[in-house]
């Protein structure tokens, strides 16, 4: 299904292997603002070409003239010479000006809109709180071919935090998909098997990125020998058979399955706290860790398809030129990056990834 050009080459003298890709994008990425800013930026920027930027800043990322100035700041936090490309998106509220948006996405500021449920996660208390709201923006978004981003989980306290995916899927996506047939949309982090089925059988508009972490932990990672708050984020990884599903429908070659990390840097203390924050910085090792997932399930060679080609493909981009390497070699990963109050702790912490990026 993949077309894809990816090399491993085994070097016998050392029992090393590089895996060579074409230069690969973050299809959703928290680059953060302030004093975070620098760390994220630069830690994406380092594996990935272009990224789609989340906008829930504080304020959230509303206007054309917020998206122009948070990409000035991401360009400025980035090390001189990084060849990078932060894609920006609006977040949707119930009051948004679709004439804005059109504005935006007509100059090349706006790749995206992003529709967050209100209250579904970090910053999101502004985000939409019931999708008929924004019928008329979803017309819009339709008829101009401009893709809608989705955080699929519905806000009820009578709905089980597990089961918030899929009952979105019901409740709101294919609600939203039989009045929108031809509306491009891509269900973001997907983490079930409902999630997976959904996509797969939705029309060629539909598409979903995974997570590097989704591919790697289930819910027991939250609980194992106590509280671990650094494996929670949202949507929360869910039953080990969904973790199955999703490395499936990862390693398949199906295109609508492409590489969207979610990393969410959060300080350490915000994170180890009595109401910790939702969110896994897996930006530091990101393809090391979605190698390593690949070479487990035995395809290696259909990573180059998921990382650096799906993606642009959906989005109607052109693919990246260059290319970079990954060698089969022990990487220990830190317990902690970045200093003092900025200090956060990594996906991966103190483990020892198979695979190092080597640029
Ligand atoms: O875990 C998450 N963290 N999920 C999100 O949807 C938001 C993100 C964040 O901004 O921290």
């Amino acid at each position: 299904m993949t077309d894809t050009t990816t090399t491993i080459e085994l070097q016998t003298q050392t029992s090393e292997a590089t895996l060579s890709l074409r230069r690969p994008d973050d299809w959703h990425v928290h680059l953060r603002d302030g004093a975070m800013l620098q760390m994220a930026a630069d830690m994406t920027a380092r594996q990935f070409a272009r990224a789609i930027v989340m906008p829930n800043l504080v304020p959230p990322v509303t206007t054309v003239a917020a998206a122009e100035a948070y990409r000035a700041r991401i360009l400025a936090a980035l090390p001189e010479g990084r060849d990078f490309t932060p894609l920006m998106t609006a977040y949707l509220t119930d009051e948004i000006d679709p004439d804005e948006l059109e504005a935006g996405f007509r100059a090349g500021v706006f790749t995206a809109c992003k529709l967050y449920p209100a209250n579904a996660t970090t910053n999101s208390a502004a985000g939409v709180t019931d999708v008929r709201r924004i019928w008329k923006v979803l017309e819009r978004l339709q008829s101009l071919g401009m893709l809608l981003l989705v955080h699929g989980e519905v806000v009820s306290p009578d709905i089980d935090i597990f089961d918030r995916e899929a009952a979105f899927l019901e409740g709101v996506l294919a609600p939203v998909l039989r009045d929108f047939p031809e509306l491009k949309v891509v269900l973001e982090h997907i983490t079930t098997e409902d999630s997976v089925r959904f996509v797969e059988t939705a029309g060629p508009n539909i598409a979903a990125t995974i997570t590097a972490h989704h591919l790697r932990i289930d819910r027991n990672a939250m609980f194992e020998g106590g509280l671990r708050p650094h494996a929670y984020c949202l949507p929360v990884a869910k039953r080990r058979h969904h973790r199955q599903a999703l490395r499936k429908a990862a390693v398949s070659g199906n295109p609508k399955f492409f590489l969207g990390t979610n990393s969410a840097p959060h300080a350490r203390q915000d994170k180890e706290s009595a109401c910790g924050c939702a969110g896994i910085f897996s930006a530091p090792t990101a393809l090391e860790s979605y190698a390593q997932t690949f070479e487990e399930e035995g395809a290696l060679d259909r990573l180059e398809g998921f990382a650096s080609e799906f993606g642009p493909r959906f989005y109607g981009l052109p693919l990246n030129e260059g290319r970079v390497t990954l060698r089969r070699t022990p990487q220990p990963v830190p317990d902690v990056m970045g200093q003092g109050e900025l200090s956060v702790v990594p996906f991966h912490a103190g483990e020892q990834l198979a695979w190092r990026f080597e640029g």
